[in-house]
């Protein structure tokens, strides 16, 4: 049985991690084999490839340069970990995807949607995602709840005009994907968060037939 292949995306400080951290113990609970990972990364390359892109000290990347990176890292990472792991019939569960390259580097970096989903389709070997939660929230609410954090990154650090196209890059993506992208109001509580995804969940009805929890 093929497993199931879960993208979360958002902007920076949506609470993706946590989300994820949830829904592991959702599936898992259930005695199902997950894996969670991360994009740009998760393999020993790929995490080498996002040392250069998120380098704060490269602000000289050209904007091509940065969309072959993540492609490059994004092919490692699905040869050597997704594909392996979904064709074992586990569930992968992954911190940002295809979807992040077209809306960060093909909407508000202005590559061109087609171009960087070009790239992508040969990076991915045409692998899509079977369901994506994109965390909606406004850039500032994210940025205060990532005040405390660690150091902004090179892309974090953009200006508030970039986010605004991301954010509005991925409503679009959300309307134009209607059948794999769940748009999940991320200012709600954690709790209130995780219920909405569930929810959404058990309404596809690929996943509830293979993964609902009255099993
Ligand atoms: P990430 O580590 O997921 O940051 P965060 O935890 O804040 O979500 O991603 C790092 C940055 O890389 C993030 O600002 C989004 C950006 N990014 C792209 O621009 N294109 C991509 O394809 C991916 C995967 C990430």
């Amino acid at each position: 049985m093929k497993g199931l292949f879960i993208t979360i995306e958002g902007m920076d400080g949506s609470g993706k991690t946590t989300q994820i951290n949830l829904l592991k113990d959702f599936f898992e609970k259930q005695g199902k084999h997950v894996h969670v990972t991360r994009e740009p990364g998760g393999t020993r390359i790929s995490e080498a490839i996002r040392e250069i892109i998120l380098n704060i000290d490269y602000q000289e990347m050209d904007y091509i340069t940065e969309a072959l990176l993540y492609a490059a890292s994004r092919a490692q990472h699905v040869a050597e970990y997704i594909l392996p792991a979904i064709e074992k019939g586990d569930i992968v569960i992954c911190d940002r995807f295809v979807d992040s390259s077209i809306v960060y580097q093909g909407m508000a970096r202005g590559l061109g949607q087609e171009m960087v989903a070009t790239i992508n389709r040969f990076a991915t070997r045409g692998l899509e995602p079977d369901v994506t939660f994109f965390l909606d929230l406004e850039h500032r609410q994210g940025m205060e709840r990532k005040k405390n954090q660690q150091e902004l990154d090179r892309l974090e650090s953009e200006k508030e005009y970039f986010h605004q196209k991301v954010r509005d890059g991925y409503k679009q993506l959300a309307k134009d994907n209607q059948k794999r992208m769940i748009d999940v109001d991320a200012g709600q509580s954690i709790e209130e968060v995780h219920q909405s995804i569930i929810k959404a969940l058990k309404q596809k009805a690929i996943i509830a037939d293979k993964y609902n929890d009255e099993e």
